[in-house]
């Protein structure tokens, strides 16, 4: 049996998005619909399956794996999933994807545990405006939150802002001064057609990264840093401060002759792409073949043949992908 995964465009996939739960304390309006069901707890992987599927990918050289949800931190006792995790032999990176908004508690327990680094959507820098994207969010939680992952000593921390124009593509410069003032990197994002949100119309609040990339560049002269790991974002350097910037450009940069990476959504599909629906059912691949590792190890590899080449986001088209971000793991 191997033990790296290849995929017949001769990509190395070494990193695996796992989503650990569809729910959410908060209902981004990019994310989510303002009414959502969420799934039924039978559908959705137990921790101890989504512990035995990443020991998989790791026996299969995965080296990174990202959790995200939904709100990875507020599913009941995701701590031992970290902690198991995190003694998993050939991992290298443990890394998690968060709203914030439970870190004043769990900062510190996640860094014990072994997540290295974490990344925090942070959009806005107004309150109201805060709560009108994340409909139930408070922001000085949030901000708390980052200051204690500050504090806790993670590798590295990145905000994450998804721009929406006429909505807070007015704050650029401002979430970059945050960002500096933090010590954090920070990304940006094009907003990606997944779920109907109907909240925006999606064609008009785009907001392209080179736009975004000119307003900073009026400030903060930028320099793009060439040797950053493999997948989406774009990264540079600022003059005079030690903070990255980051651009994730689905629409404007494809990136995906580099994709180095497969999801497993909360309910075990595996994910070929975010883009696309090429999936393979591993939670009934475990559930009926119980604690048998190797028939979920042939079967992650058998699934490479299925990934796409690269995704086809059309912002025009109204609903493309029915599932949305929280159950698919960003
Ligand atoms: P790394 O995992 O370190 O590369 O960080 P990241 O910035 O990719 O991860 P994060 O979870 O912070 O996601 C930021 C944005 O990138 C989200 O909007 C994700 O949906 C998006 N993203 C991550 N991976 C992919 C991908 O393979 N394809 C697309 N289209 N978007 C992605
Ligand atoms: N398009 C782009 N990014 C999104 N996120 C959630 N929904 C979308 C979307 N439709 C981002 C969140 C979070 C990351 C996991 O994905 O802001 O930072
Ligand atoms: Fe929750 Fe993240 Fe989706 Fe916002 S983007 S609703 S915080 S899962």
């Amino acid at each position: 049996m191997p033990t790296s995964l290849i995929d017949k465009f001769n990509r190395r996939v070494d990193y695996v998005r796992m989503s650990v739960t569809d729910r959410c304390d908060f209902r981004c309006v990019y994310c989510m619909a303002e009414e959502m069901t969420f799934l039924p707890r039978e559908q959705v992987l137990t921790l101890e399956e989504m512990a035995f599927i990443a020991r998989a990918f790791t026996e299969l050289g995965v080296k990174k794996i990202r959790l995200t949800g939904g709100e990875p931190l507020i599913r009941k006792n995701v701590i031992t999933l970290f902690q198991q995790l995190g003694d998993l032999d050939g991992l290298q990176e443990l890394n998690l994807t968060s709203n914030g908004s439970q870190l004043t508690n769990m900062a510190k327990p996640l860094v014990e545990a072994g997540v290295s680094r974490i990344n925090i959507s942070l959009d806005t820098l107004k309150a109201d405006k805060f709560k009108e994207l994340t409909r139930t969010g408070n922001l000085d939680t949030v901000i708390a939150g980052i200051d204690a992952a500050i504090a806790a000593g993670f590798s590295r921390i990145k905000l994450n802002a998804v721009v929406l124009k006429g909505r807070n593509d007015d704050e650029i410069l401002d979430l970059v001064n945050f960002a500096i003032s933090k010590g954090v990197d920070i990304s940006f994002i094009e907003e990606m057609p997944l779920g109907n949100i109907s909240e925006h119309d999606r064609a008009l609040s785009f907001c392209s990264s080179d736009d975004i990339q000119e307003i900073i560049a009026q400030q903060y002269p930028l320099t793009e840093i060439t040797a950053t790991t493999a997948g989406p974002s774009r990264y540079f350097s600022l003059a005079g401060e030690s903070i990255r910037v980051g651009f994730i450009s689905p629409h404007s940069h494809n990136f995906c002759g580099d994709c180095n990476r497969v999801r497993v959504t909360v309910e075990g599909r595996l994910l070929l792409c975010l883009g696309n629906e090429h999936s393979v059912d591993l939670r009934h691949i475990i559930r009926a073949n119980p604690g048998d590792i190797k028939v979920l190890k042939q079967a992650i590899i058998d699934s490479l043949d299925i990934k796409p080449e690269r995704h086809y986001f059309d912002l025009e088209q109204e609903v493309q992908i029915v599932r949305f971000m929280n159950t698919t793991g960003g």
